[in-house]
């Protein structure tokens, strides 16, 4: 794309120039202090520092927050001036600095920003508006700090329940991912990159980050078939782009054994000449360096610069060392290694960046503390009600009546840390204990709607809230638990997760930890009805005493309003509507159990695989129960058969049949019945959400294309092949054949 004030600015820039404009460095290389990782306050920038970058080293772009410090607007407002007066006064071509933060669910920079779910929740909540609005309030709060890049969303398959960034993804399934990608993108960037509400999208991680398939580990090597990488992690990432994502981040990891950073096949093929992306693509951190360093792709610093640009990276987030990865960039293009062509291409895409974002004409704006405001919360609160998911109610043990005495237990009672999880405030979550004070936690929203009297806390496992390490539980004492559970109508018993992202969020077993279990177990012995709270970034195993559970709820990571809402949940004032986005394993054997493959999900009555007595699913995807019914009938197909050119409409009738208002997602699935490929057993092709009044029946209509039911053959090509295809929806379905 040529925008001419921006080719009149490449023709005048010099090597050294073009190339510091592809470098991008964490704002701890600029403020003062030796030690980065220190948490000295307040921040101070370091004059001399941002001159050596910005001005002798024409450095493009900056991103994070110094580790992580949460600060209000008027702080970062001096942050970004002090960065930016010295790009747009004191270099030859004022060209401003790109300003990035993962404000992945709401702001993490600043104290006074609006939490939202994290991505996760926010797929279960199946609505699309909610996760549109979302996007939106943090475009807007983001933007008024002056930073006008965000990197989110998570475009990953969140399947592989091991991984410990699934909760940052959209869950299992790419229509699921693609839809509410799709949202959050259009969300972010409004009508125009340039408004004082708009920031640029960067979807990540491109491609094939979350099938760790040795381990489940963090930025372990992927092994992904052609077939699988074009059928189920390629989708959003091409609807992403179709609807003009700004920006997208690389995969750190290897794919097939491939660097993906050093990859020209999967960036320049792929992802620019056959999706035609032209936006901006940037690399996760420090991974030219680990073209080197780690993945031994590359004999040297030099060599991995080489490799990277010239498969197609526009920009390296935090070269090990700003001043020789210029130097060495700057040689490569001298000696020819790497083209003009080339490097004037990455140029062009981060310039055409800053100017749709109209830093050129206003780089920073004024600080605006209203923009903080209640309404933001109101979406915030609004989507955590949505997303929150009651996976089983037996003998209908919800909801709780008011005048219940409740003892509330576990881990996740009564932390901030726990409900916000990773990127809150800070990159491993443990500011939120601090920064997100004046919400509710879980015990404090609980004491609010019952009453302080009704309610004991006596938590049985506590975490270390101030450790990194998330895992550490530092106190157990179930017995005093038991001996208040004697007192009490019913427990609510808080398990799950403390806060973590990346690395440090790697586990060795996905069961719930040995003394959560435990103390599920001994507060079961007591034989009082136990409402197990399932707040945990991952569906970690809870098979060994699920059965014993009278309720489950998941609330995976709803942000600051998780209390709140899961209180109104409990007490009956809000109907739960969340879906599970992802199959809930049930062994650590029974990973990999997409709803979607053949193996997981046999044709006996229960729907499921009977595997040796036990199942493989603790719940399905898609599952979650509301406090009232609903019966679908009527389903109906304009007609029986379906060519390349026609559209399909699909209609059914859902009716309230209980006594509550309520909301339902109706979903669509297909069932390829024979292809050339072993088909999979069910695919999810629309979804909607809708309210229903108690006795209220409305109508809901899909449509598709033959399109909707194409494939990856064995070929890698998407094809769609005559035959006949099942559609269902709930327990209906009807069968409908695909015409050449
Ligand atoms: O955006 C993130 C990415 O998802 C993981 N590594 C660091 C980046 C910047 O913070």
């Amino acid at each position: 794309e040529r925008i001419p004030f921006v080719e009149q600015l490449i023709g005048q820039m010099t090597i050294e120039e073009k190339v510091g404009q592809t470098a991008q460095i964490t704002l701890d290389v600029i403020t003062k202090g030796d030690d980065p990782y220190s948490s000295y306050e307040p921040l101070q920038m370091d004059n001399e520092r941002i001159e050596d970058a910005v001005a002798n080293y024409h450095v493009g772009a900056v991103l994070n927050t110094a580790n992580n410090r949460a600060r209000d607007i008027h702080t970062w407002h001096q942050v970004v001036s002090s960065i930016q007066n010295v790009a747009t006064e004191n270099t030859r071509l004022k060209i401003p600095v790109l300003y990035g933060i993962d404000a992945i669910h709401g702001g993490t920079y600043t104290a006074e920003a609006t939490m939202f779910p994290q991505q996760i929740a926010q797929a279960a909540t199946w609505n699309r508006d909610l996760v549109y609005q979302a996007a939106k309030v943090t475009a807007a709060e983001t933007r008024a700090s002056n930073i006008p890049w965000n990197f989110s969303p998570v475009l990953d398959l969140g399947g592989d329940a091991r991984w410990p960034r699934i909760w940052e993804t959209f869950g299992e399934d790419p229509y699921l991912i693609s839809e509410m990608g799709v949202q959050m993108i259009k969300g972010y960037q409004g009508k125009q990159l340039s408004s004082a509400t708009s920031v640029a999208a960067c979807v990540k991680h491109f491609i094939g980050y979350s099938t760790l398939a040795s381990s489940g580990k963090d930025r372990t090597p992927s092994e992904i078939s052609d077939i699988s990488l074009r059928e189920y992690h390629l989708p959003a990432f091409q609807k992403a782009v179709e609807v003009g994502a700004a920006s997208v981040m690389i995969n750190s990891g290897l794919v097939n054994g491939v660097s993906v950073h050093g990859s020209h096949n999967l960036i320049t093929g792929l992802l620019k000449k056959e999706l035609g992306f032209n936006g901006l693509v940037v690399t996760d951190w420090a991974d030219v360096e680990n073209l080197h360093n780690r993945d031994k792709v590359a004999s040297s610093h030099k060599e991995a610069i080489k490799l990277a640009f010239n498969a197609g990276i526009d920009m390296s987030m935090i070269p090990y060392n700003y001043v020789q990865y210029c130097d060495l960039l700057v040689e490569l293009v001298n000696e020819k290694e790497i083209s003009m062509e080339r490097l004037n291409d990455a140029v062009r895409r981060i310039l055409n960046l800053k100017y749709k974002l109209g830093l050129f004409d206003t780089p920073v704006v004024k600080p605006n503390p209203d923009i903080f405001s209640k309404t933001h919360n109101k979406i915030a609160y609004t989507a955590a009600s949505e997303a929150i998911t009651l996976l089983k109610n037996k003998s209908e043990l919800l909801p709780l009546s008011k005048s219940k005495r409740i003892l509330v237990a576990g881990p996740n009672a009564n932390s901030m840390r726990t409900v916000n999880g990773g990127w809150s405030y800070s990159w491993q979550g443990e500011k939120a204990e601090e920064y997100a004070m004046e919400y509710n936690t879980i015990l404090e929203a609980i004491e609010n709607k019952f009453g302080k009297t009704n309610v004991v806390h006596v938590p049985g496992v506590e975490y270390n809230m101030h450790g990194r390490t998330y895992m550490d539980e530092h106190k157990v004492d179930f017995n005093a638990a038991v001996k208040a559970a004697k007192n009490v109508d019913v427990i609510i018993l808080c398990l799950g997760e403390n806060s973590y992202t990346e690395k440090p969020g790697d586990l060795n077993d996905l069961t719930i930890s040995e003394n959560q279990e435990k103390l599920a177990l001994e507060l079961a012995n007591t034989g009082k009805p136990i409402v197990l709270v399932l707040n945990a970034g991952r569906p970690r195993i809870i098979s060994g005493f699920a059965d014993n559970m009278t309720a489950i709820i998941q609330t995976y990571l709803c942000g600051n309003h998780t209390g709140d809402a899961l209180a109104d949940i409990l007490s009956g004032d809000v109907n739960p509507s969340g879906k599970l986005p992802y199959t809930y394993p049930m062994f650590n054997n029974s990973l990999g159990t997409y709803y979607h493959k053949h193996s997981e999900e046999s044709k006996t009555p229960e729907g499921m695989y009977n595997y040796e007595g036990g199942f493989y699913q603790q719940f399905k995807f898609g599952h979650g129960l509301s406090y009232t019914s609903f019966s679908y009938t009527n389903l109906q197909v304009s007609q029986n058969e379906l060519n390349n050119n026609t559209e399909l409409s699909i209609s059914v009738d859902v009716k309230n049949t209980g006594e509550r208002a309520g909301k339902e997602v109706v979903m669509l699935y297909s069932a390829d019945l024979y292809a050339s490929l072993a088909p999979d057993v069910k695919r999810l092709r629309r979804f909607n959400k809708i309210l229903l009044n108690p006795g209220e029946t409305k109508t809901v209509t899909f449509s598709i294309t033959a399109n909707d039911l194409s494939f990856i053959n064995a070929l890698g090509q998407r094809v769609t092949e005559p035959g006949d295809f099942e559609l269902t929806v709930a327990n209906l379905s009807k069968t409908i054949t695909l015409i050449k």
